[in-house]
C-alpha cells in the first residue's frame, strides 16, 4: 500500500511512525511534513490548506490512501477532492467536518442524536451574549463558533473578560457567532472513534493538558501533553461513550446525508451529573494521538484503510500493548500568543536515545546550521513504559536532554495519575 499523510505536526509524525511499522505499507509520503518526519519518510512541499493541491499531489503520486491530519484542509473539502479522483481517503467530507468547523452545527447534531452536552446559546450580537451570560452564570464559557486552533475558548469567572472575548469574536463581522455555554465541572477525557460512517471502533481514552502552564494555569493551547491509559476512569467509560455518544452521532450524521468517515474525536467532561460532550473534532487529536498510537498494537494502515473503504465491520478487534504512554510538548518562547521561531534545537539524538522514547517533531525545520524551531509547539517527547510512572519518568529524562532558548513545557503531565513517579 502507498500512503500520503497530509500535515506537519507531531500528530502526523506519530501517524507516520505507526504506519511505517505496518508491514502492509510499501511507501509513505508526508506533505509538507517537518524536519523530524523528513528523517523517517519522503516528504513533499504542499500548501496543506489547499484541497485541490492535496488531490493533485495524491493523483500524481498514485497513492492508494490519503490520511489527512489537520482540520483546516478537511473543512476546506480536501477529502471530497481526493475521493473525486477515485482515491480512498481517511478523513470526513467538508460537510461532515462541520462537526468541528462550527460549534453551533455540532450542538444541533448532538441535539438530534440525543447526546448529552452543555446547554448553550448561539449569539450573533452582544445583547444576546449578555442574556446568555446571565442565564448560565459563572464560570462563563465563551467560544468562537468557527475554527480557532484550540484557542477560541475562554473560560473565566470575570464577566468583563467573557464579554471582551465575545466582542472580539463578533467584531470580525460577517456571519461571526459565539457560543455561550454552561460550565462543565469534572475531569476531561479525549476518546477517539475510527469510523467508516456506519461502524465505529473506539480507541483507548487519553487525557490532554490544554492550559499552557503547570496546575492548569494560563491560556488554552492546542495541548501541552497527554497520557494513556487513565487509571482513574470508570471501567465502563469506553463502552458507555461508544453506545451513548459515538454511535448515535455517526448514525445521525449518516441519516442527515453527511456520513462521517475518518476519526471522530469526542472531548468529554466527566461531571458530577454524568458524562457530557465538550466538543467534537473531525480528526486525530494532538497530542493525544502520540500516546494512543504508541499503545496501539494493531497495524494502523489496515485500520485506516478499512475505515476509508467502508469495511471496518470486517476487522478483528483492535489489539493494545500493555503498559502506558506519556507525551510532553516543548513549546517555543511566547507560545501560544506570539511564538518565536528560528532557535536552534540541541540534544535531539540524546533524547531519542532514552529507553522507550520517541522524539516526535512538530514545528521544526532543517537548516544548514542544524534543526531549528519553526512553530509554537516544537516537539512531543513521547515515552512508553510498563506503567504511567515509568513512561513519565522516561519522557522527562529525555526532555532534560533538549536545549531550546526560552522554550517552555509543563512539568506536571500525568503527575496526578502516576503519583509514584
Ligand atoms: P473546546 O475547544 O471546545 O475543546 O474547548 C477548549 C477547552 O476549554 C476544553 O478542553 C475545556 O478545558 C474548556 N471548556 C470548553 N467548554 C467548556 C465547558 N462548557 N465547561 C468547562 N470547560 C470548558
Ligand atoms: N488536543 C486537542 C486537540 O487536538 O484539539
Amino acid at each position: 500500500m502507498k500512503i500520503l499523510v497530509v500535515g506537519s505536526g507531531a500528530r502526523e509524525h506519530a501517524l507516520v511512525t505507526s504506519l511505517k511499522a505496518d508491514e502492509s505499507v510499501g511507501r509513505i509520503i508526508c506533505a509538507p511534513g517537518n524536519a523530524g518526519i523528513a528523517r523517517d519518510v519522503e516528504t513533499r512541499n504542499l500548501d496543506s490548506t489547499n484541497a485541490h493541491a492535496i488531490a493533485d499531489l495524491a493523483s500524481g503520486l498514485e497513492v492508494d490512501l490519503v490520511v489527512i491530519g489537520p482540520e483546516v484542509p478537511l473543512v476546506a473539502g480536501a477529502a471530497d477532492a481526493v475521493r473525486a479522483r477515485g482515491i480512498a481517503c481517511f478523513g470526513p467530507s467538508a460537510a461532515a467536518a462541520q462537526i468541528e468547523g462550527s460549534k453551533a452545527f455540532a450542538k444541533q447534531v448532538m441535539d438530534e442524536a440525543g447526546v448529552d452536552t452543555a446547554r448553550a446559546r448561539v449569539c450573533g450580537v452582544m445583547v444576546e451574549v449578555e442574556e446568555a451570560l446571565d442565564e448560565f452564570d459563572a464560570p462563563h464559557v465563551v467560544k468562537d463558533d468557527g475554527l480557532a486552533a484550540g484557542k477560541g475558548v475562554v473560560v473565566t469567572n470575570d464577566r468583563d473578560e467573557a464579554l471582551a472575548h465575545a466582542q472580539a469574536c463578533l467584531s470580525r463581522g460577517g456571519d461571526a457567532r459565539v457560543v455561550i455555554e454552561e460550565y462543565l465541572d469534572g475531569p476531561e477525557v479525549s476518546l477517539f472513534g475510527i469510523t467508516d460512517g456506519t461502524t465505529i471502533i473506539p480507541l483507548e481514552p487519553a487525557q490532554d493538558f490544554k492550559r499552557a502552564y503547570d496546575g492548569d494555569a494560563g491560556p488554552n493551547t492546542g495541548g501541552m501533553g497527554a497520557y494513556s491509559p487513565l487509571p482513574w476512569a470508570p471501567p465502563t467509560l469506553v463502552a458507555d461513550v461508544t453506545e451513548r455518544v459515538l454511535q448515535p452521532m455517526i448514525d445521525t450524521m449518516r441519516e442527515r446525508g453527511t456520513p462521517f468517515v475518518g476519526l471522530l474525536y469526542a472531548g468529554l467532561a466527566l461531571t458530577t451529573r454524568g458524562t457530557r460532550v465538550i466538543e467534537f473534532n473531525a480528526r486525530f487529536g494532538d497530542p493525544e494521538t502520540q500516546v494512543v498510537l504508541a499503545r496501539l498494537a494493531s497495524p494502523l494502515a489496515q485500520v485506516l484503510s478499512a475505515a476509508a473503504t467502508g469495511t471496518l465491520g470486517d476487522l478483528p478487534p483492535l489489539a493494545w500493548h500493555r503498559g502506558a504512554a506519556v507525551t510532553v510538548v516543548i513549546a517555543s518562547k511566547g507560545y501560544p500568543e506570539n511564538p518565536l521561531t528560528g532557535d536552534r534545537i540541541e540534544g535531539l539524538d540524546e533524547a531519542g536515545g532514552v529507553e522507550g522514547v520517541t522524539v516526535l517533531h512538530a514545528g521544526t525545520r532543517a537548516t544548514a546550521d542544524g534543526i531549528v524551531t519553526a512553530g509554537g509547539r516544537v516537539l512531543s517527547i513521547t515515552a512508553q513504559g510498563e506503567s504511567l510512572a515509568q513512561a513519565r519518568k522516561r519522557a522527562y529524562e529525555a526532555l532534560d536532554c533538549i536545549g531550546i532558548e526560552g522554550a517552555h513545557h509543563r512539568s506536571d503531565i500525568a503527575r496526578a495519575a502516576a503519583p509514584d513517579a
